[in-house]
């Protein structure tokens, strides 16, 4: 019997899973504390979209070796968790839950998140580079390794991430407001899908295109994200809502009210299903999971 979308996004989310624990450390030695507070976030759940995101990119331009790609489905995942440990800290925005458990500052105290967010970061690269072999194919893995750096940093996530905590309380530009989106959000899903094409072998010019699907993609995944912050509830989020008001952030509802964020979210999805499409390259699960991602409820 052929699975649902809903099923089959199930199923691929364990297989995932699997990837991601397989590649966790040891809780053990004197550097026990910190290694449990990485774990305890990243065996929190959370629907693994990047990594799902980065392997059917891999997948559609035809790339098929797993010992290439699973460490930097691990490596992704990682960057995105420590982003997420970083992200709900007292000096950030202040949140208790992620993922259906108290945040790991909660749990483990300010001092050991911050260190479990830095050494996930740095694990990240140390996972990556299992993908290296010493063979004609590390030019693909290098220039792989070299968007991992880039994306997540000051010219991608951390650069949104500051304009973000930068622009609570006062009134900014719609501009540094998609600057910021682009950033915190975008960067990551364009640093998965590049990543995925790239260790493929996928041409400069796909690279290019996979980058717009993916920041498109990006864009209306956070402005989602500020919906839900206002319409869900924390239950089905596991995180807190309202947590955008509580810290007088600015976001796409705020600014742009919620028909037209609403509106945007399927405007930005059908740009980047577009620029999918122009690739002329067949992954119909992949095509499918970017279209649902707009009606996503979590
Ligand atoms: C949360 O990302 C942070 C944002 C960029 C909005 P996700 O919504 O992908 O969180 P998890 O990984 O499923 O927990
Ligand atoms: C976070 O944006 C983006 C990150 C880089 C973590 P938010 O602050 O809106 O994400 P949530 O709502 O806490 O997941
Ligand atoms: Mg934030
Ligand atoms: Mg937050
Ligand atoms: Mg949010």
């Amino acid at each position: 019997m052929e699975l649902s979308l809903k099923e089959k996004i199930e199923q691929r989310t364990k297989e995932v899973e699997a990837v991601i624990y397989s590649f966790l450390p040891e809780e053990e030695g004197y550097q026990k504390t910190v290694i449990s507070a990485m774990n305890y976030t990243m065996q929190a759940g959370g629907k693994r979209l990047r990594p799902m995101l980065m392997e059917e990119t891999y997948r559609m331009f035809g790339g098929s070796d797993r010992g290439i790609i699973e460490p930097f489905m691990a490596a992704i995942e990682m960057i995105h968790t420590y982003s997420l440990i970083h992200d709900d800290l007292p000096a950030l925005d202040n949140d208790d839950y992620r993922r259906g458990r108290k945040t790991a500052h909660v749990v483990y105290g300010e001092a050991m998140a911050i260190l479990a967010g830095d050494a996930l970061l740095n694990y990240a690269f140390e996972t990556a580079s299992k993908a290296f072999r010493g063979t004609e194919e590390d030019i693909r893995t290098a220039k792989a390794f070299q968007i991992l750096a880039v994306k997540p940093g000051i010219y991608g996530m951390i650069g949104g991430q500051t304009a973000d905590v930068e622009s609570e309380h006062r009134k900014i530009p719609f501009e540094e407001l998609l600057f910021i989106h682009e950033n915190k959000t975008a960067a990551l899903i364009e640093c998965a899908m590049m990543i995925g094409a790239v260790l493929a072998g996928a041409s400069r010019e796909e690279v290019r295109i996979v980058e717009q699907v993916a920041k498109k993609t990006g864009l209306a995944f956070q402005i989602q994200d500020d919906i839900l912050d206002k319409t869900s509830t924390s239950e089905e989020l596991g995180k807190p809502v309202g947590s955008d008001e509580k810290n007088e952030k600015n976001t796409y509802v705020s600014m742009k009210g919620m028909e037209q964020a609403t509106e945007d979210v399927r405007r930005f999805t059908e740009e980047a299903v577009a620029a999918f499409d122009s690739l002329h390259r067949e992954n119909a699960f992949l095509r499918a999971l970017l279209l649902e991602l707009s009606g996503r409820k979590k």
